[in-house]
């Protein structure tokens, strides 16, 4: 898998899996464990070594599944990234909350930490004193954001002790507001990662462009949309799929060549 190197010199496979609504959405579902558990240790051994997840998720059982799925796994191959809530942005609920995530995860450490949205409620300074800490003591390999705008990102990045190395939007063919708001020059000028999330919604699929681009080459509207974010320098994308051909072709859309006519077309796109 292709990767993105990091501001701190690690480095991010430019696709990674979305997991939202594996093991439920806003409350547990236990009622697919194993075949959740399949597809995850699947996708890993397909090549989805770099793995998006979140307490939110599934209420913490989307974790479990993806801890349950890392077991066959060596630690070192897989780059996980899990966020903590919004609602737990105080200095002791996010030590408490990443306990939480570890331990559900079956690991020592994330690779990378998200504050997941950000909270007016809670000053940036107490959230940043406990991620800096949990970062020293490297149960979190590097911290990142998610949902912050450019002027948040740079209060971010001053409180961080190390490098803020994402922030994780919603940014698809048809949700353009990266490109609009800034933060997407600010990501490339500023080397930070990008993290497209929600890269199918919105309807893209159903685009007649992205559709005659996708016929074009041979490949699907899906795989025009994956390939339309990750040829963009600094981003990288997490799709969710429960259908491994789906996973597959989202792994393959990152070589589908995209010439310059494609890209002029795809970037004119609006719903
Ligand atoms: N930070 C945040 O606030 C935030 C917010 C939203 C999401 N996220 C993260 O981003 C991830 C992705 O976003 P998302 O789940 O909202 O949306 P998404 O990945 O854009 O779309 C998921 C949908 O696309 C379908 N799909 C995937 N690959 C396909 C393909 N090749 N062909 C056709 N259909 C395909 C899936 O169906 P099948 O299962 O049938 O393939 C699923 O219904 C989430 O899972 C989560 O990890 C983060």
């Amino acid at each position: 898998m292709k990767t993105l190197t990091l501001n701190d010199g690690g480095r991010l496979p430019v696709l990674g899996l979305g997991t939202w609504q594996m093991g439920g959405g806003r409350s547990r579902d236990y009622s697919r464990d194993e075949e959740m558990t399949a597809l995850i240790r699947d996708a890993i051994e397909m090549g989805y070594t770099h793995i998006d997840t979140a307490e939110l998720y599934g209420v913490g059982h989307c974790e479990e599944l993806v801890g349950r799925a890392m077991q066959d796994f060596a630690r070192e191959e897989i780059f996980l990234t899990t966020k903590v809530l919004a609602d737990n942005l105080r200095y002791d609920d996010l030590l408490r909350a990443l306990d939480g995530s570890l331990e559900r995860l079956q690991t020592d450490f994330a690779d990378m930490y998200l504050i997941h949205w950000p909270n007016p409620e809670v000053p940036l300074e107490e959230t940043f004193r406990a991620l800096n800490r949990v970062a020293a003591e490297g149960r979190v390999k590097r911290i990142g954001v998610s949902n912050f705008d450019v002027a948040l990102l740079r209060q971010a990045q001053e409180l961080c002790e190390t490098p803020v190395v994402t922030d994780q939007v919603r940014y698809n063919l048809y949700t353009r507001e990266p490109e609009q708001n800034g933060l997407l020059r600010y990501c490339q000028e500023n080397s930070i990662v990008l993290t497209a999330y929600s890269p199918l919604k919105d309807g893209v699929m159903q685009n007649e462009t992205v559709q005659a681009v996708a016929r074009k080459h041979g490949a699907t509207a899906a795989q025009v949309a994956v390939r339309w974010l990750t040829r963009q320098p600094q981003v990288v994308t997490i799709p969710m799929s429960t259908n491994r051909d789906h996973m597959r072709q989202n792994i393959e859309a990152l070589t589908l060549a995209l010439d310059e006519e494609d890209v002029q077309r795809l970037n004119q796109v609006s719903n």
